[in-house]
């Protein structure tokens, strides 16, 4: 089943809701039998990226690598999902073309005053205060999907709300390539 490779890429600002949507997605392919990994900004931060910062150049640099890990992953029949901010839309771009038709872009969207509301890590408070520099929607940029293939308005749907939504955009792709 070497064909259920795809590489869901969940882009959004931090604390819209990427790793909480891309976990339930998980625990969903997982029951239907798929092999699934999530490379999480977070966490690919503290291994495959450590050491890496906040710069364009650091940012780009993180993104290829996780593109390059979900690029080799979904090729051999995994169901990829990072969750990076992945902020600039060259470099999304740049992994869509390498992946083809596996890149499922997923948009996951908040405004930065609802994040900065949800404030989960403390970080957009300190952002604002000057604290953090270069911090995403606040002090550098965050280039926004034009044509993504799902979009999930977590201002307006809840957790299970986004992730049956991703579900229903796969289950239709297997309807259409069979
Ligand atoms: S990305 O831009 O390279 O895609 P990534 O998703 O790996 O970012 O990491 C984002 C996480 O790092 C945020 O959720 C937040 O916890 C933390 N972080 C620390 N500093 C910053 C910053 N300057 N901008 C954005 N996120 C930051």
């Amino acid at each position: 089943m070497s064909d259920t490779g795809a590489t869901l890429w969940f882009t959004g600002l931090s604390g819209a809701g990427k790793s909480t949507i891309a976990r339930i997605v998980e625990a969903e392919l997982g029951e239907r039998g798929l092999r699934v990994e999530v490379l999480d900004g977070d966490v690919v931060r503290t291994n495959l990226s450590k050491g890496l910062g906040f710069s364009k150049e650091d940012r780009d640099t993180n993104i290829r690598r996780i593109a390059f890990v979900a690029d080799l992953l979904s090729r051999n029949g995994v169901v990829a999902i990072t969750a990076a901010i992945s902020p600039y839309r060259e470099i999304r771009d740049e992994a869509r073309r390498t992946m083809g038709d596996r890149f499922v872009e997923v948009f996951v969207k908040a405004s930065v005053e609802e994040c900065a509301r949800r404030d989960v890590k403390g970080l957009y408070e300190k952002a604002m205060r000057g604290e953090i520099k270069e911090f995403t929607g606040v002090s550098d940029p965050y280039e926004e999907p034009v044509d993504p293939e799902v979009v999930c308005d977590t201002e307006s749907e809840t957790p299970e709300e986004s992730a049956a939504k991703v579900m229903a955009f796969l289950e239709s792709r297997v309807g259409a390539a069979a």
